[in-house]
């Protein structure tokens, strides 16, 4: 049993990415992911389509990773998959099929709850930052999530502060639309932000009690500056996009950052790790950077593949609980809220 080697194969379909992996221990053998075009045209993920997208994905995504990883079903020692949090229809997919296949071949299934995922996400293997030790304190930043979570032992986890309203990723892609950009706007802010002067137009910090987040505020601040600048000078976005860009991504940044450094002073834990697609950002990677050098913290940054959502990142979950053996029963359910500190992760 101890040199045995373990394949897993997981399901994501959280969102609106439909993702398969196979990973051997933690090793992985695949990971791959569609992604859903159809949401670009309405400025946001719709859970229906998403859903209706996740059927027609999910048998064809779980054939080709374990084509890509050369492993027939038969050699499959369990199932994982995302049980929550998420959108309820997107998650019944995964569930759903997760279940018939462990049924179908007689093998355990494994239900992971997806921010858990993306926080044991460094422990797939061969990252280039190695692996965080415990304590740690990790940071998750997507579109869905805005977290600060202390990380006891890979079950053994607390949220010290989470968003109260919007998502980090909302408000880069909320104020991307507010400046005529495409949805997901975040990569493209990022992208002008770097040419632009961070100091240009100054916007206000909330004033968030904790660790706490709050971003709501922020977009409406950013609405009011710019239908008031448009005014005046109707051509203003275009003729500022990069400072604009610049200046949001500077705030959001020390939003984020602060609530970090806070973190830290209370915890005396110096190693940071971060996750979620928000971690591709490069004012979040350069402040992380800084922070390394001027602060003595040590920052993990997993690859951007497995920083957004996918399948990989449950996968390695369904190992580490594979090992010591936190199977599921056939009556488990998907949770569209499933708390990480709740017990019995
Ligand atoms: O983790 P993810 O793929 O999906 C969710 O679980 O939400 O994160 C997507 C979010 C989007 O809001 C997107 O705009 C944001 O991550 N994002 C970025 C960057 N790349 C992705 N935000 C700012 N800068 C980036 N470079
Ligand atoms: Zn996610």
């Amino acid at each position: 049993m101890k040199n045995e080697t373990i394949y897993i194969l997981a399901i994501e379909s959280s969102c609106d990415d439909t993702s398969a992996a196979v990973l051997s221990n933690k090793k992985v053998l695949s990971n791959i992911t569609a992604t859903q075009k159809i949401h670009e045209e309405y400025g946001g993920v719709v859970p229906e389509l998403a859903s209706r997208a996740h059927q027609q994905n999910i048998v064809p995504v779980v054939h080709q990773a374990l084509n890509k990883a050369n492993i027939d079903k038969k050699q499959l020692s369990a199932i994982a998959f995302t049980r929550g949090p998420g959108l309820m229809g997107s998650l019944l997919v995964g569930t759903s099929f997760a279940k018939s296949l462990s049924l179908g071949l007689n093998i355990p299934l494994i239900e992971v709850n997806h921010m858990q995922a993306h926080i044991l996400a460094h422990f797939i293997e061969g990252q280039q930052d190695g692996a965080p030790e415990f304590p740690f304190l990790a940071m998750t930043i997507s579109g869905g999530h805005t977290q600060i979570v202390l990380v006891k032992d890979f079950f053994d986890m607390e949220i010290l502060g989470e968003t109260l309203d919007d998502a980090v990723g909302e408000a880069f892609d909320k104020s991307a639309k507010i400046l005529g950009l495409p949805y997901p706007g975040g990569p493209l802010v990022d992208k002008y932000a770097q040419e632009g002067n961070p100091k240009a137009f100054p916007f206000p910090k909330p004033k968030v009690e904790g660790l706490n987040f709050s971003f709501s505020g922020l977009k409406t601040s950013i609405l009011y500056f710019i239908q008031r600048e448009t005014a005046k000078n109707p051509d203003f976005v275009q003729e500022n996009l990069k400072d604009i860009c610049a200046s949001i991504q500077k705030t959001i940044i020390h939003i984020l950052m602060d609530k970090l450094k806070k973190a830290v002073e209370e915890t005396g834990i110096t190693q940071i790790a971060i996750g979620g697609g928000v971690s591709a950002n490069s004012g979040i990677r350069n402040a992380l950077k800084m922070a390394e050098k001027n602060r003595g913290w040590q920052t993990f940054i997993p690859r951007f593949e497995y920083c957004t959502d996918n399948a990989a990142m449950i996968g390695v979950v369904g190992y580490l609980k594979y090992q010591q053996h936190k199977f599921s029963e056939q009556d488990i359910s998907a949770k569209a809220r499933y708390m990480l500190s709740q017990k019995k992760l």
